[in-house]
Formats: structure tokens, sequence, C-alpha cells
């Protein structure tokens, strides 16, 4: 039996930071200064931890400013907002990123929306997501552009395809939809009300599963040479990664497919760089295409 092409994120990452980094060193040699991000952790949450640190050396590694501000879980949102304010309001602070997830007693709305829109990395303002929707990015969700990167490098045929998301949520499932419109594909968004999740998997040529649920997506169902993109993360026991779908059974159906770890993963940081990029002021020319 076939077996699909594994797409490689780690490398395709490294390239792009690569080209970041070229960006960075060329700004600063003619005299301006190094972008910056400013990272937001509240609270104490040992996966956040590793995310920040991994963002943090990441941007190291590029030339990219990057300060971590730290607020304890028991700060009120007046506190968040005070903070968000104030790297607003500095010059030298590019991008603002606030990891989550945060304390209940904050709501996640206000402060995002309370992020100036230009410094937003994130992509997930209100303002950012409409214009992603109305068909004019600005800055948009690390994580869909990480895929569509991906799906741009093995030349996906968005006019002809099918695209299924499995997952809705504001910051993977819904922006991931909307990247997948804007290039031109039939998109079908499932969620956790859908009935008969099989039938619409069995449909997709492009299938983009962001859940977290270890084998929610069984090898069977998908179609023959469909590309699969895993966005599902999740720890097992033993201490090992996995992704939603059951990778050694898909690739037998799939022509391409993202392995977990390794796959989309470093996209969303090396998209994260892009972003801070181009919030400093700076697109790199695939962004301008
Ligand atoms: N927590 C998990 N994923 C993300 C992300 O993409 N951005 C932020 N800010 N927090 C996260």
């Amino acid at each position: 039996m076939s077996s699909a092409k594994v797409i490689d994120g780690a490398s395709i990452a490294s390239q792009l930071r690569a080209e970041v980094a070229k960006q960075v060193t060329r700004q600063v040699e003619q005299g301006r200064r190094a972008p910056c991000l400013a990272v937001i952790l509240v609270g104490e949450n040992a996966a956040s931890e590793i995310y920040v640190k991994n963002k943090h050396k990441a941007c190291r590694e590029v030339g990219i400013l990057s300060e971590v501000y730290r607020l304890a879980s028991a700060c009120t949102e007046q506190e968040l907002l005070d903070l968000i304010d104030m790297l607003n309001a500095n010059a030298s602070v590019d991008g603002i990123l606030l990891q989550l997830p945060i304390p209940e007693h904050i709501s996640a709305d206000h402060v995002f929306e309370r992020i100036d829109p230009k410094k937003d990395v994130d992509g997930f303002h209100p303002y950012n997501i409409g214009c992603l929707a109305q068909r004019r990015p600005e800055v948009r969700p690390c994580t869909p552009l990480g895929v569509m990167h991906l799906l741009k490098h093995i030349r996906c045929d968005f006019k002809k395809s099918h695209a299924v998301v499995v997952g809705s949520s504001n910051i993977v499932g819904r922006p991931m939809a909307l990247e997948l419109l804007l290039a031109g594909a039939t998109v079908s968004v499932c969620h956790k009300f859908t009935q008969d999740l099989e039938s619409h998997v069995q449909q997709a040529d492009i299938l983009i599963s962001a859940v977290g649920k270890p084998n929610l997506i069984k090898g069977t169902w998908i179609k023959s040479g469909a590309t699969v993109i895993d966005i599902g993360i999740y720890r097992l026991a033993d201490g090992s990664l996995t992704g939603d779908v059951e990778f050694e059974k898909a690739r037998q159906h799939a022509s391409y497919i993202t392995p977990v770890p390794g796959g989309v993963g470093p996209m969303t940081v090396a998209m994260l760089l892009q972003n801070t990029l181009q919030c400093f002021g700076f697109a790199l020319p695939h962004q301008r295409a």
C-alpha cells in the first residue's frame, strides 16, 4: 500500500526563521533598532512556561528582543489591562503576546480587545479577525498561517479542494476556516455538535484537525490522496506527544501528512517571529505576494 509523504514542518520552519533572521540583521545594519516582542504570562501553567521559553529562545536566535512580563494568578483584570496599556504606549515594543490560558476571573475577550491591533502578534483581536473574514488580512493568527504556509509549500490546489476543519476554537479552527476560504477552498467546519464526523472527514481533500483528542480521526476515514494536517497536541501518560489522527493508518491513505511533533508546532513559532517582524514594519516577500 502506498504511504503519504510526511511534511517536515521543522525544516520548513527553520528556513523561515533564517529568513526572519536575515531581515532583522539587515534592518539593524541600516540603523534601526531590533524588533521587540513583549510576552505576558499570568499565573503558573507548566505548558505555558514551556511555550513561552520556546518563543523567547526562538526570538533570541533571530535577533528579536523578547521581554517576559509575569503577573500572579491572583492579579486583577485591571492590573492586566494597565500592563497592556503601558506596552501599547511603549514605542519600542512592536508586538504583545498574552499567553493563554489566563485565570478564569479575567475576561479573555476584554484583555485581547485592549491590545493595540497593530501590536497584536497573535492576530486574535476582533479587528484582525474581522479583516481576515473580510478578505483584507492584516495580522493573522499564527497556527492557521503556518498551516497555509505548509499547504502552499506542497503546492496545494485550494480552488479544487474541499477542506474540512475539525475544531472551531477562536484561536485555531475558526481562523483556519477563514484562511482556507480566502485561498479559494470549499470549506466545512466540524465541531462538538457535528453528527457523523466520519462522513465529513471522508469527503476531505484537505483535512485539518485541531481538537487535542488522540485517535479522534481514524486512519480508515481518510480519503485516498488527501492532505492531512494534524494540529492536535496531546501528551500521553508515557510523556510522548501525539495528535488527533491515527498517524500510521492515515498515512496509508493520504498523499501528504504532518507528524506530531515536528509538523505544525514549529510553524506556529516561525509565524510568530514573522508576525513580530510585520508589526515592526517589515513584511517578508512571500507575505506581500
Ligand atoms: N496558548 C496556546 N496556544 C497559544 C497561542 O497560539 N497564543 C497564545 N497567546 N497563547 C496560546
